[in-house]
């Protein structure tokens, strides 16, 4: 594996993770989870955020204290399942912008086509989070990626629940400047593309459709 992937390896975060691999998890707990999840991971990795000193005055007298500086942020839901992680990411950064890119598979070519996209507009000067509960076969997270750079995006991260070891290995070749976070490496991909063992369709468990 590449130093590129970071795993998270918190313990809630695991145990969280577990509870949304089960298959009796409904819709209402899955939903939650993967919100409580993605809370935990933003806050992850946000430790090594920069800070600045500036002067405040408490109630009681004036004093110096520490401010978020560095980059501003942008989530960057893929819809429709990336939509579940977004509130959890806003719990923790409440100032981030969140734009919205939705992709769908040419049932000819097979190649993902952009069918929506609003970016913040100062997106190139932003750090951004794109976010997907599952890096599969990475086909839409490197169209995704495509369309953040096609509008000059620069710092790119690609956060989700669960990976393969081929969508990671397709995401690096195609965008090595990207790094990816997830909760774990799964071993593969079935004949469907699904991440086994996974948690299966991430929209579907997330909204109970089928
Ligand atoms: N998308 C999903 O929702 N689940 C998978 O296992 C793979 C892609």
């Amino acid at each position: 594996m590449t130093n590129d992937v970071f795993i998270f390896d918190h313990p809630l975060l695991q145990h969280k993770l577990t509870m949304i691999r089960k298959k009796e998890t409904g819709s209402k707990e899955f939903r939650e989870l993967v919100e409580e999840v993605s809370s935990l991971m933003a806050y992850e990795m946000t430790k090594s955020m920069p800070l600045e000193k500036v002067e405040i005055e408490t109630p009681v007298c004036k004093t110096s204290s520490y401010v978020l500086s560095g980059k501003k942020m942008a989530i960057i839901p893929l819809m429709r399942a990336g939509l579940g992680m977004v509130n959890g990411i806003l719990n923790m950064i409440p100032v981030a912008k969140v734009g919205h890119v939705g992709l769908y598979r040419d049932p000819e070519t097979l190649q993902p086509v952009e069918y929506y996209a609003k970016f913040p507009g100062d997106i190139d000067k932003r750090e951004i989070f794109i976010v997907d509960p599952m890096l599969a076969t990475g086909g839409t997270a490197i169209a995704a990626i495509d369309a953040l750079k096609k509008r000059k995006a620069k710092h790119i991260k690609f956060i989700c629940l669960i990976a393969s070891p081929e969508g990671i290995a397709a995401v690096h070749n195609a965008h090595p400047d990207v790094k990816i976070f997830t909760g774990a490496v799964d071993p593969g991909l079935n004949e469907k593309s699904y991440i086994t063992p996974g948690f299966g369709d991430a929209g579907d468990r997330l909204y109970g459709t089928k």
